[in-house]
């Protein structure tokens, strides 16, 4: 049978790959490689880093892939998602039988934790599901980037006692502000921070987060909302791409001791 290692590797900074993860590195045979286009060719270069750093094992084997992109036009986000993942498995199962053979294994280096908005763990358990190739699999966790969030601006989490949502930029306003007094927003491309009128909400935004060209901001969401959109909009420009992620926060610790 064959083995995938599916290894969390932090999300920018090679400080954040863990030993268990350079230790699958070097169990693997094989290990695969993502390219995602001229326009992340900067998060590539993350895992080339990480690869040059850390795979001592000289007889690893490094197979590249081209990640489709997924649809969008004529089809909900749901179903362009399902299509999507179905299109990558089918690329996955081909690289296992070119370039797997049974009874080795080979390791996917996936950003931050892989049990975090990444379809690595479901697209893997669609290749088992086909029954074309058998196989087994292991998680390694990484460093997700709601902790680089909170480690570079040196905040908690959760205020005392209290429950965090974490949800997408497209599905904010239902959940801020109102169930949760800290919201984590993820995969944001329409800076949904900016169309909420509250007073009392704080923001801790980051953007390239771990790398060298992080930028952070935090306030009053009032207060920042337009500095974070235009930085942001600047920084994507000179980049290409961005990857940026927010806490927002209502209310105190023990504001509700009684
Ligand atoms: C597809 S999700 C992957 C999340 C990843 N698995 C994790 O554990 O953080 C991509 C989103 O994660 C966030 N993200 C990942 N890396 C980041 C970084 N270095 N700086 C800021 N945001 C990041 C952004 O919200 C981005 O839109």
């Amino acid at each position: 049978m064959r083995h995938i290692h599916i290894v969390g590797i932090g999300t920018g900074n090679p400080e954040h790959v863990t030993v268990q993860a350079i230790n699958a590195l070097n169990a693997a045979n094989v290990i695969f490689i993502p390219s995602k286009g001229a326009a992340k060719a900067e998060l590539a270069d993350v895992r080339k880093d990480i690869c040059e750093r850390y795979v001592t094992n000289n007889a690893v084997r490094f197979i590249g892939y081209d990640v489709p992109s997924r649809r969008t036009a004529d089809r909900s986000y749901v179903q362009g998602v399902d299509e999507w993942h179905e299109e990558i498995s089918a690329i996955y199962e081909r690289l296992f039988l070119d370039h797997l053979p049974d009874n080795e294994s080979a390791a996917f280096l996936v950003w931050g934790d892989p049990s975090l908005y990444d379809s690595t763990l479901r697209i893997i358990e669609r290749v088992v599901a086909r029954r074309k190739v058998a196989l087994d699999y292991n998680i390694i966790p990484g460093i997700t980037s709601i902790q680089a969030l909170t480690a570079s601006h040196r905040i908690p989490l959760n205020l005392v006692g209290k429950p965090v949502q974490v949800t997408t930029g497209r599905r904010l306003a239902e959940s801020f502000p109102g169930v949760a007094e800290t919201a984590v927003v993820m995969l944001d491309g329409e800076q949904a921070f900016s169309k909420i009128d509250d007073p009392d909400a704080y923001i801790y935004w980051g953007a390239y987060l771990g790398t060298k060209d992080e930028i952070i901001i935090a306030g009053r969401l009032a207060d920042v909302s337009e500095r974070i959109v235009s930085t942001r909009e600047e920084a994507r420009e000179r980049h290409g791409w961005i990857m940026d992620i927010y806490l927002l926060r209502k209310g105190r610790d023990f504001d509700d001791r009684t």
